[in-house]
């Protein structure tokens, strides 16, 4: 392994840029590990370097001046987290030409200019990798492009923009359009300006770079017809609410004989689909395949850490198959014990067959607090001089609950073995 660190350079360093310095120094055993030589980022591009700013960038690491990025022989792949399609595309283009790969977290640029910059990236033998473009920490550009190489991609379809999804969750509700709006706003998941978001161009830029890649055909933001959700009235989610279905933005993009159908609208969708039960700012795409059928990915599509993640993983995809790093080799560097199951808490359902009988229930009490297991909620079926008890515990050591039930199953009121399921916690 070598200890020269190897030079990544941002342009920008606000929301994403700044948690991609912040997590590659957290993270920075792992990240040696996976490139095989330690990573330290060299410069970031700010409008303004003495801006006050809540990320704590090591003296010298910010500039004002793209050149000094640009020709850094140090600096081998430059993540562009600044946003924009001008001067983002003239500088993503010079990069290119001074041989460097750049991974990219900018939907917009890449949904005009994609032809231009992959030809380019291809032309000076670089990458262009843009996970981060699509849905922040969802790997659905990965998934698409590397694992479904033996699957004919026929359907993408799915809520790619959290702000929109979390204002009609609360429209379903019965909050009108300018009320959520305001609240989104407060909570930090609408901009000042909501444009791009609530008339569905967000939505209509990741559409775009998902059917050019599940397809392998060429699909910019002009081609893909957008409504959003500005011109939705609360009654019809209401109506629609009451009739069996949610309201959601739905991006899509087909493949039908006669080429691809793509496009972004409200839309019914049934509440038994998979699709309806996705609440407030998360994401979910779904693909759809021959030798697939069908897979949902659904996490949060937005946020700097969450965004951060994925440049970071672009990053990884670029430097750790150029070197020793463990995406060329083993990926085991450590060994963790296995943990007994008894060891971890989890809530249990219990099911008792007793004799309905005074006292019952606060012996299984006592017996339970004696091996400091909380229950939860009890219910009770009688029939015939005896009972059905169903008890669902709090979260508690298996090994603890499966004493305290072996106890309960000696008492003599009790009949037949207890019935014991695992609850899965909510969280
Ligand atoms: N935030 C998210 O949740 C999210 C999610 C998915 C994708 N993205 C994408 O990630 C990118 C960055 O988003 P962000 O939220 O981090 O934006 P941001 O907080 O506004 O940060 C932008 C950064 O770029 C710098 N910058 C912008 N234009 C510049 C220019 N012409 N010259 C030099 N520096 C310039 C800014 O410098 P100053 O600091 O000096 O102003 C700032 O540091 C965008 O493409 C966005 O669409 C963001």
């Amino acid at each position: 392994m070598s200890n020269a660190p190897i030079g990544i350079g941002l342009l920008g360093y606000g929301t994403v840029g700044s948690a991609v310095d912040r997590l590659l120094r957290a993270r920075r055993e792992d990240v040696t590990r996976v490139v095989g030589a330690p990573v330290a980022i060299r410069r970031a591009l700010v409008r303004d370097a003495s801006a006050p700013r809540a990320g704590a960038p090591a003296a010298g690491l910010l500039t004002e001046d793209f050149a000094v990025i640009r020709d850094d022989p140090g600096i081998a792949v430059v993540a562009e987290v600044m946003g924009g399609v001008e001067p983002t595309r003239t500088w993503m283009l010079e990069l290119f030409a001074a041989g460097k790969s750049v991974v990219t977290a900018n939907k917009q640029l890449l949904a005009r200019h994609g032809a231009e910059l992959f030809a380019a990236a291809e032309q000076h033998g670089v990458q262009l990798r843009f996970e981060a473009s699509v849905c922040a920490a969802i790997p659905v550009v990965k998934v698409l492009r590397e694992s479904m190489i033996a699957s004919e991609v026929t359907a993408v379809l799915g809520i790619v923009n959290g702000t929109t999804n979390f204002m009609l969750t609360a429209m379903a509700q019965g909050a009108d359009y300018a009320t959520v709006l305001a609240e989104a706003q407060r909570l930090g998941y609408a901009e000042a300006d909501p444009t791009e978001d609530v008339t569905g161009a967000d939505a209509a830029a990741k559409v775009a770079i998902l059917a050019s890649i599940a397809f392998h055909t060429r699909v910019t933001i002009d081609d893909v017809p957008h409504e959003g959700i500005d011109t939705l009235d609360s009654v019809d989610v209401a109506f629609a609410n009451d009739l069996g279905y949610s309201v959601k933005l739905i991006g899509q993009a087909r493949r039908v004989p006669a080429g691809v159908v793509v496009g972004v609208a409200p839309t019914l969708v049934p509440h038994t689909h998979p699709l309806s039960a996705v609440a407030g700012s998360f994401n979910a795409v779904m693909l759809r395949g021959d030798a697939i059928r069908e897979v949902t990915l659904v996490g949060p599509g937005a946020g700097g850490d969450e965004t951060a993640s994925a440049v970071i993983g672009d990053l990884m995809g670029v430097l750790g198959t150029s070197n020793s790093g463990f995406l060329r080799a083993d990926g085991f560097f450590r060994s963790l014990p296995i943990v007994p199951p008894a060891e971890v808490e989890s809530p249990l359902y219990l099911r008792l067959d007793v004799r309905d009988e005074p006292g019952v229930l606060a012996a299984i009490a006592t017996i339970l607090a004696e091996e400091a297991v909380s229950i939860d909620s009890v219910v009770q079926r009688a029939a015939e001089g005896r009972a059905l008890l169903v008890i669902v515990t709090h979260p508690a050591p298996e090994g603890a609950a499966r004493r305290a039930i072996a106890r309960i199953a000696e008492l003599a009121f009790c009949e037949g073995e207890p019935v014991v399921l695992r609850v899965l916690p909510t969280t």
